[in-house]
């Protein structure tokens, strides 16, 4: 694991979003997983910044993203798919027509396969943008007793119902979601995994230095040969 701690969000933001820019002008038919969640907004922003300059374009670029809740219709305000659209895909030249989102509503063994199928197609995630949950989650993968494989309909735990809740103001929150497994994480060939604020020291810790078990399941990552983690101060405060 390539650790940096960074001064604040900007910095942070900066250096993912540096590394992502540079990346796509380098291949610019590249496949980019993304993760919804405050932790990539300043990413996004830098991302969106360098477009405006015409110092990248992502239009042939195909992404991949997380997650989704179960039971939300499509368009609904609190889809991570409006997210993404508010967050990135409509302030850059991102193909609409070459995004990808796991449908929480549809059959969870034949929408795992046709995830699936779709991310080998492209060759595989080139870099996979993460954040990481209070209780050690990536994507939707709550702690539990096994490391998942391909995208599998989660029950959500409560510490994750109670950190997201708060976006949710005249809509129940979702109590399930659809997620990227543990194994397709894991197969990127880069991944970028962003952690700020103190809520997540005790996380960070456990993945950092803790040992490789399901019950944090962002531990898997210092098994991976190309990880990089961006802390703020806070979220370093215990490692
Ligand atoms: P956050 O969520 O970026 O909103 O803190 C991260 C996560 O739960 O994975």
């Amino acid at each position: 694991m390539d650790i940096r701690i960074l001064e604040n969000v900007e910095e942070i933001g900066a250096a993912a979003g540096r590394i992502i820019c540079d990346f796509v002008n380098e291949k610019p038919a590249c496949v980019l997983g993304f993760a919804t969640g405050a932790s990539p907004v300043p990413t996004y922003n830098y991302m969106i910044e360098q477009f405006n300059e015409g110092k990248v374009s992502f239009k042939d670029v195909t992404t991949f993203n997380l997650d989704e809740y179960c039971g939300l219709p499509e368009g609904h305000k609190n889809s991570y798919k409006t997210f993404m659209f508010e967050n990135l895909f409509s302030k850059v030249d991102i193909d609409p027509a070459k995004v990808n989102f796991l449908d929480g509503n549809a059959d969870e063994a034949e929408e795992s396969r046709r995830y699936a199928e779709a991310i080998k197609a492209k060759g595989g995630v080139d870099i996979q943008i993460l954040g990481i949950g209070r209780n050690g989650h990536i994507a939707f993968n709550e702690p539990s007793d096994e490391f998942t494989d391909e995208a599998w309909k989660v029950t959500l735990s409560q510490s994750t119902i109670d950190a997201n809740s708060i976006y949710f103001d005249d809509t129940e929150m979702p109590t399930s979601a659809m997620t990227m497994g543990i194994g397709s994480i894991m197969r990127s060939k880069k991944i970028i995994l962003i952690a700020t604020g103190s809520s997540k020291a005790e996380a960070v810790k456990a993945m950092i230095q803790g040992e490789v078990t399901p019950q944090c399941p962002a531990s898997i990552l210092q098994k991976h040969d190309d990880t990089v983690i961006l802390l703020d101060k806070a979220a370093a405060s215990l490692i």
